[in-house]
């Protein structure tokens, strides 16, 4: 389910605020300069659909999305729970890192949680299929696919090599919840 915890980033213990409302979701994440959307994706995908087959399944949406923000390279990430790198990539990304492109991410299956920290505020995002987040460039964030990851994005860049991340060296990710957390 979508759901939006702000934290102060000092005290983890507790969300100062919650809910899974999609409009309240994207309100609270403007404000903080993050914009959310919820577009419908009820297409099926196979488990063998090619990157392309999922492009073209979603192509209006990804028009619609290279037309707004002015972007020209799209690419497809689908990872699954038996990926032999899961535990590697999942290390990986839950590091606090930022880029000098935003870093936009349309769920089309699955969830994941996306982590930005904005001043003094962690948003901890739970994205699933149908949830479309751009995190601005520059702002740290890291992202937790969970040990079992089941998930496809499609991404729209401006420069592929703008998504590259530059690690802030911090350890904050290790403190705040998981995807697969019980709170
Ligand atoms: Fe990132």
């Amino acid at each position: 389910m979508t759901r939006l915890r702000l934290f102060d980033d000092a005290d983890p213990s507790a969300p100062r605020s919650d809910t899974i409302d999609g409009d309240e979701i994207a309100a609270r994440l403007g404000r903080i300069g993050v914009r959310f959307r919820r577009w419908p994706a009820e297409r099926t995908l196979a488990p063998s659909s090619s990157d392309s087959e999922i492009l073209a399944a979603y192509r209006g949406e990804v028009d619609r999305l290279l037309h707004e923000r002015g972007d020209t390279t799209i690419d497809v990430v689908r990872m699954r729970h038996d990926h032999p790198q899961r535990d590697a990539l999942r290390t990986q990304f839950l590091r606090e890192h930022r880029h000098v492109d935003d870093e936009v991410r349309f769920f089309v299956e699955g969830r994941g949680l996306f982590c930005l920290h904005v001043g003094a505020v962690v948003a901890l995002v739970t994205c699933e299929r149908g949830d479309l987040i751009a995190v601005p460039c520059g702002v740290p964030h890291w992202f937790d696919m969970g040990a079992r990851p089941e998930f496809t994005v499609i991404r729209v860049f401006a420069n592929p090599a703008g998504w590259v991340p530059e690690w802030t060296g911090s350890n904050i990710a290790d403190v705040f919840p998981r995807l697969e957390s019980p709170q």
